[in-house]
């Protein structure tokens, strides 16, 4: 039986992606702050497609816990996916360097802290996948959430690194770049509705790419197109877009 580990268990996404995975035979740790609260998820997952479900307390910021962490848990995992992240106030943190720092720090130096231990076991024991939730957000800086942004784009600067370097010890990385997702995080924005995926459609996306050994995966696919687009504007004529 495969074990997968979900950092961040709490999300809206990563609760699609537990059940996508135990419905695939998957046994899971799903690893959190406030894990308690996943009490009634991991009856329902265990209840619905008779896998094990384990809780593990885990705070992404808290990076000197890490290691007696990943050493404590209950089973060492073969896939791992790390989905916390923060979006934070852009506004407040133009003039907040607590802000910026929570921001950087939730959605890079954290994810970072975690998946050096990990990277570390897989590469050992040659086997594995690590999945990394990143954004389109960090494909092209925009003065509405650029602090956000670029702590994404260092987030997939880093997983390429990792894949091209475990590649040769038989552990795949996939980096997943999510277009708009409908979830807590999204709640107070009007999203355009053809182009907001809702966690299962992401879930079912990472699930597919995990056995199909994609690098990288843009949800939804028309995410790729709209960001190529992005990405070829001309600086001159980008910084002048109210973006
Ligand atoms: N929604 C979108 O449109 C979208 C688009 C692109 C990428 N993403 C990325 O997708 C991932 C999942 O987000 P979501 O949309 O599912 O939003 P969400 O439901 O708000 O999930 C974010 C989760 O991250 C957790 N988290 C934040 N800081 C943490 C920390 N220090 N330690 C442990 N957990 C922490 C939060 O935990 P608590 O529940 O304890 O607060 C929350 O459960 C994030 O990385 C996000 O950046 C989302």
């Amino acid at each position: 039986m495969t074990h997968t580990l979900i950092l961040g268990a709490k999300s809206d996404i990563a609760q699609a992606i537990a059940y996508q995975f135990a419905r695939h035979g998957h046994s899971l740790t799903l690893a959190a702050r406030e894990v308690d609260l996943l009490d009634p998820l991991a009856k329902d997952i265990t209840i619905q497609h008779q896998q094990p479900v384990h809780l593990r307390e885990f705070d992404g910021l808290d990076f000197a816990s890490h290691g007696e962490f990943y050493e404590n848990l209950p089973e060492k995992p073969t896939v791992v996916v790390c989905v916390f992240g923060y979006l934070g106030d852009q506004k407040q943190a133009e003039g907040d360097f607590a802000e910026t720092q929570r921001i950087i720090n939730s959605n890079y130096t954290g994810a970072v802290s975690i998946i050096n231990l990990v990277a570390q076991d897989l590469e050992q024991r040659q086997n594995g996948t690590i999945i990394g939730i990143s954004s389109v957000a960090g494909d092209r800086g925009r003065q509405s959430n650029y602090i956000y942004g670029s702590a994404k784009a260092a987030f997939s600067t880093y997983l390429s690194g990792l894949r091209n370097r475990l590649v040769k010890s038989g552990v795949h990385v996939i980096t997943v770049k999510p277009g708009y997702v409908a979830t807590r995080m999204t709640a107070n924005m009007d999203l355009p509705q053809p182009i907001t995926a809702s966690p299962q459609q992401v879930a079912t996306a990472i699930y597919n790419a995990y056995r199909s050994k994609t690098n990288i995966l843009y949800t939804l696919w028309m995410w790729r197109w709209i960001l190529l687009i992005i990405r070829s504007i001309p600086e001159g004529i980008f910084k002048k877009l109210n973006l």
